[in-house]
Formats: C-alpha cells, structure tokens, sequence
C-alpha cells in the first residue's frame, strides 16, 4: 500500500529531526572540544611549553576528532529521500531552489570532512609526535 503524502511528510520530517541532532552534535563536540584542544596543543608548542599541561598530554586529536562518514551518508540518504517522495506536480521554482540549497550543503560538507580530515588531523597528528615523543 502506498503511503500518504502525510506519512511521506513524516517520514522525512522524523529523519531530517535525527539528522539535525546528528549533525549539531558533531558540530558542538568539534567547538567546544576539538577545536579548544588544538588551540592548546599550538599554544604549547609555540610556547615550548613542559611539561605539557595534563589536559593535553592526555588526549589527542583522534580521541576528540569524530567520523565524518554518518553525518556524509546521512545527508547523502535525506537528499535521496526528499527526492524520491517529491510531488510529479512540485513547484519547480521552490522546489529547484531547495534543491540547489541541498546540493550546495552537501558539498560544503564534503568540503568539512576533507579539511578536517585530510589536512586539520594530519597536521595536528605531526604536532603531537614532536610535542609527546620529545
Ligand atoms: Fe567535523
């Protein structure tokens, strides 16, 4: 049996609600976290700070630094989803614009990851073996 377009509308409202908490919680555990550690870490190395204050000598990088892949498939599935259960009839205007919007997110997203990970990480990985190995 088909679903209705209000339960289409439920389907995707209930998984752009997890979604987004998904997402804001990542966000949050980089600011207020993540990002605070790496501010540490450069401070100390460009103080040559030692010993190294216990909140960074005992963490690194890949214990604060979450996956990006959920957060990327989700969007990538939400997209999908939104797509599929669109009207035939839908609002070319509204319904494009949204579109591009969604599109334009998921690309600034990607562009997150591969910062954070290709170049934030690696970066702040070589700091710490100079830093911690001394
Ligand atoms: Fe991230």
């Amino acid at each position: 049996m088909k679903n209705s377009q209000s339960d289409d509308l439920k389907i995707i409202q209930t998984f752009y609600t997890k979604y987004k908490k998904e997402l804001l919680d990542h966000i949050t555990d980089e600011e207020e976290n993540a990002f605070p550690y790496v501010l540490e870490l450069q401070k100390a190395y460009d103080q040559k700070t030692d010993p190294l204050p216990k909140h960074i000598a005992e963490y690194s990088i890949q214990s604060f630094e979450k996956e990006h892949t959920n957060v990327d498939e989700k969007l990538f599935d939400l997209k999908n989803i939104i797509i599929k259960y669109l009207e035939p009839n839908y609002n070319n205007k509204e319904c494009n614009e949204f579109l591009f919007e969604l599109f334009q997110f998921e690309r600034d997203l990607t562009d997150h990851a591969r910062i954070e990970d290709n170049i934030l990480v690696p970066k702040v990985m070589d700091i710490e073996k100079e830093l911690k190995n001394a």
